[in-house]
């Protein structure tokens, strides 16, 4: 699929599965392009377990509600990279989209899971999935053959959002 139909067609997903797994060379795909986003002075802050696993999805389905057949656990390093300040989120969310845009390339659907990981949550996978002390879990990206349509949310109007050279335009 070729770029701008990966991001015109990019959408969250939070229908039902169909009971196909994903194949490994797949996750490698998706992952690969998370590994390739920038990073704040390239420190590649963010890693990545990818859980395909049945025994290990069925734990993780019992903290987090994750109907797809896999799951990639964005994990963060929030140590500071530049002047005391951490980029770690900022990286984080350049390799998710990156992902999201590869899944949609590939064919699979998901969305972006962070505020499903609150109230101690992220913290449980943390521990599920062996994740060392002082990182964190940030995102979870469940992986996917849909078994619905669905498209992306509306967009604003690139007039309502966008301007040449002066904010709200001449
Ligand atoms: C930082 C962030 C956190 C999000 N957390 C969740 C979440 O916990 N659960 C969820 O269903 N969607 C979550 N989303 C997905 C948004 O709800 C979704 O992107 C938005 O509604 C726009 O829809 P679209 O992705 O189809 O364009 C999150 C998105 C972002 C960027």
């Amino acid at each position: 699929m070729e770029l701008f139909e990966a991001i015109a067609k990019r959408h969250s997903y939070r229908g039902p599965f169909l009971d196909k797994p994903v194949a490994r060379e797949d996750l490698r795909k998706i992952v690969q392009a998370g590994i390739q986003a920038p990073s704040a002075r390239n420190a590649q802050s963010t890693s990545f377990v990818i859980v395909d696993d049945l025994e290990v999805m069925a734990r993780l389905r019992e903290i987090v509600p994750i109907s797809a057949p896999a799951a990639i656990v964005c994990v963060v390093d929030p140590s500071p990279v530049v002047h005391g300040k951490s980029f770690a989120l900022q990286d984080c969310a350049a390799a998710v989209e990156n992902m999201l845009l590869a899944i949609t390339a590939l064919g699979y659907a998901s969305v972006w899971l962070e505020g499903a990981l609150h109230g101690g949550k992220a913290e449980q996978v943390a521990k599920l999935l062996d994740v060392p002390l002082g990182k964190r879990v940030q995102v979870i990206l469940p992986v996917g053959v849909p078994g619905e349509h669905w498209q992306q949310r509306e967009k604003k109007p690139f007039e309502e959002r966008a301007w040449f050279n002066c904010y709200g335009g001449a």
